[in-house]
């Protein structure tokens, strides 16, 4: 996709912010007093210690004009894995989006603008075991690809410490924030790392001291 139609899109992602209220009204009225219909855990529940990085990438065709083996996203989540061990968890959608890049961004407007939850293609992890879990995706649309908000409808993160990490190509975290915390508006959630994907393909060297930089200033 070339560097004109990017941009337009990422203009027109954040120029949706009226549209994903939209959304997100009719989620809520799904869902009752609930902001997002998380199925939540009961609680007070008895909490693990460990970690988790989960992550959504999607390997071939990436902008611009890339055909890539390890997403933007899957790379950061390995320096982060590298650097605070524990668990790993890669959401993998049922149905591959299309390795075509144009026919993905039309595809996850489609998912984003009629609220559809792709089925996810691995059983999930009891994430009560964790008190901390590394959430990662790319920016679609200014927000959380629609399987990664499978995970997060599925998966009650409200009573951990959430910490987020997220590449895009110019819109930084977008509205993806405001949407985490639609979905657990009790949870701790830490300063997140956001890089752009060029800029982690080309120099992942530099990404990874970048991240190791962002977790020790988070203590870990
Ligand atoms: C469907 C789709 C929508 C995108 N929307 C945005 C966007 O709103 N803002 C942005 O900065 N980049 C956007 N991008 C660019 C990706 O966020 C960026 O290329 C990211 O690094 C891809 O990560 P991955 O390799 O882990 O999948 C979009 C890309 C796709 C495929």
């Amino acid at each position: 996709m070339e560097r004109r139609k990017m941009l337009g899109l990422i203009t027109a992602a954040t120029a949706s912010f009226g549209g994903l209220l939209a959304v997100n009204e009719r989620k809520s009225s799904d869902s009752g007093s609930l902001a997002i219909p998380v199925k939540r855990s009961p609680h007070p529940i008895k909490r693990g210690k460990g970690t988790l990085v989960v992550y959504f990438s999607k390997t071939g065709k990436n902008y611009p004009d890339l055909d890539i083996k390890v997403g933007n996203t899957a790379q950061i989540a390995r320096f982060i894995h590298d650097r605070v061990d524990g668990d790993t968890f890669e959401i993998v959608p049922a149905r591959p989006y299309p390795a075509d890049y144009d026919q993905t961004v039309e595809q996850a407007q489609r998912e984003e603008s009629r609220s559809i939850f792709p089925a996810t293609k691995s059983v999930m992890p009891d994430t009560d075991q964790y008190s901390t879990i590394f959430l990662g995706h790319p920016v679609w649309w200014g927000e959380q690809p629609m399987v990664v908000q499978t995970f997060m409808r599925d998966r009650d993160l409200s009573y951990g410490t959430i910490v987020p990490f997220v590449t895009h190509e110019g819109s930084g975290f977008g509205n993806s924030l405001d949407v985490l915390g639609q979905y657990y508006p009790k949870a701790r959630v830490l300063d997140g790392f956001s890089a752009r994907g060029t800029a982690v393909h080309t120099n992942p060297g530099n990404a990874r001291r970048e991240v190791n930089a962002w977790l020790e200033g988070l203590g870990f």
